[in-house]
């Protein structure tokens, strides 16, 4: 057991590299210990990419599976460099579009950083993040810093200093709370070592924007099909997963009436993941939770991950949830929404 700093940080503070409170979560880091930060998709949990003591202990704290490597974190075009080995026009063209922001790029590895980031593969995986605080971070350190999300392995990503601090207290040096996080799923993950581009994990930046930035753009087999081994190590795993058995029932609010019903019967507790503009519609449900207006599905995405964590203190038996359109952030929506309920779906 450590005891875990908390820090609170104003992201719109002036000059933050230089507060007190990013030079002490810098030095914890630079010391090789591991500390959580905000990022504009899901907080992180980062230590020093170049070192291995520093990495294991994220591995360690988070209970994650060693073959499933880290992104590395960055501020500067210079960090990417002694970083990658190549970086060619399409990687480019990405990183002037989207950087920094949501879009984390596979690209093929100098071996500057620690082989239990990559996993051992010969690619790494980089992201320049936007948040204020992150940047920060990486900047009061001068490090490239390796970081997963900042939960433990299984649950949902944290978009909450407080859901960092449930997952990880006691395991961690510190955690920098700079408030919610912005999109609140994890970034987009591109492998940029396809023709044409891969996507290996949709999210913060969508399939939409990306062909837009530089034309084709193709998905993970592995991501749809069964019979396939997802390329991104991670998204093998089961995720994000609430305690509650989750059904995704895509015909909506008739036919989840219907399952209350039925449950009522049974005596079982039921949750519903719900929105809006259907927020009194499943009376007969004990637990009905909005997670942002279908007419808005950024505010979905913003707030999913803080509703599949509140089903558990809900204690619910089982979860039955509204399905969504997968187009723009929809797709990253229901790939998360899909793994919560482990493929579970209810015609
Ligand atoms: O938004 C985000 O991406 C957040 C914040 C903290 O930046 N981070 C995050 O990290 O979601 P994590 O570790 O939870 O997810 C990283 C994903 C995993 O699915 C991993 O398998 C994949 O990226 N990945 C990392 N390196 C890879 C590589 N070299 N090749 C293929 N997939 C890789
Ligand atoms: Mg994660």
């Amino acid at each position: 057991m450590v005891e875990t700093q908390v820090w609170r940080v104003d992201p719109g503070a002036p000059d933050l590299e230089h507060t007190p409170q990013i030079i002490a979560a810098a030095e914890k880091l630079i010391q090789g210990e591991i500390v959580a930060f905000p990022t504009e998709t899901v907080y992180g949990l980062g230590g020093n990419a170049k070192v291995r003591e520093s990495v294991h202990k994220i591995y360690e704290a988070k209970g994650r599976p060693s073959d499933n490597p880290l992104i590395v974190h960055v501020a500067t075009d210079e960090q990417v460099r002694a970083i990658c080995t190549e970086i060619h026009p399409i990687a480019r063209k990405l990183m002037d579009t989207f950087w920094p922001g949501p879009l984390t790029l596979v690209l093929p590895s100098r071996s500057e950083v620690s082989d239990s980031v990559t996993a051992g593969l010969s690619t790494v995986a980089v992201r320049m993040p936007s948040h204020p605080v992150a940047r920060a971070l990486i900047l009061a350190s001068n490090l490239p810093i390796a970081a997963p999300s900042a939960n433990r392995s299984g649950h949902p990503s944290p978009t909450k200093a407080e859901h960092v601090f449930h997952d990880l207290d006691g395991r961690i040096a510190g955690i920098l709370d700079g408030g919610e996080t912005g999109v609140g799923l994890e970034s987009t993950v591109v492998d940029c070592t396809t023709t044409p581009i891969t996507i290996l994990r949709p999210g913060g930046i969508s399939k939409e924007q990306l062909i837009e930035a530089v034309g084709a753009v193709s998905d993970d087999p592995g991501l749809t099909r069964s019979d396939q081994i997802p390329k991104a190590p991670g998204m093998k795993y089961k995720h994000y997963a609430p305690e509650a058995a989750m059904y995704l029932v895509p015909s909506g609010m008739e036919r989840i009436n219907e399952l209350i019903s039925a449950d009522k019967n049974n005596e079982r507790t039921i949750g519903v993941l719900t929105t809006e503009e259907n927020r009194d519609s499943y009376p007969g449900a004990d637990a009905v939770l909005v997670c942002g207006k279908r007419s808005d599905p950024e505010s979905i995405a913003h707030h999913l991950f803080d509703v599949l964590r509140r089903f558990d203190q809900k204690k619910v038996d089982v979860i039955y949830s509204e399905t969504f359109p997968e187009y723009g952030i929809g797709k990253a929506i229901m790939n998360r929404l899909s793994k919560a309920a482990g493929g579970r779906m209810i015609d």
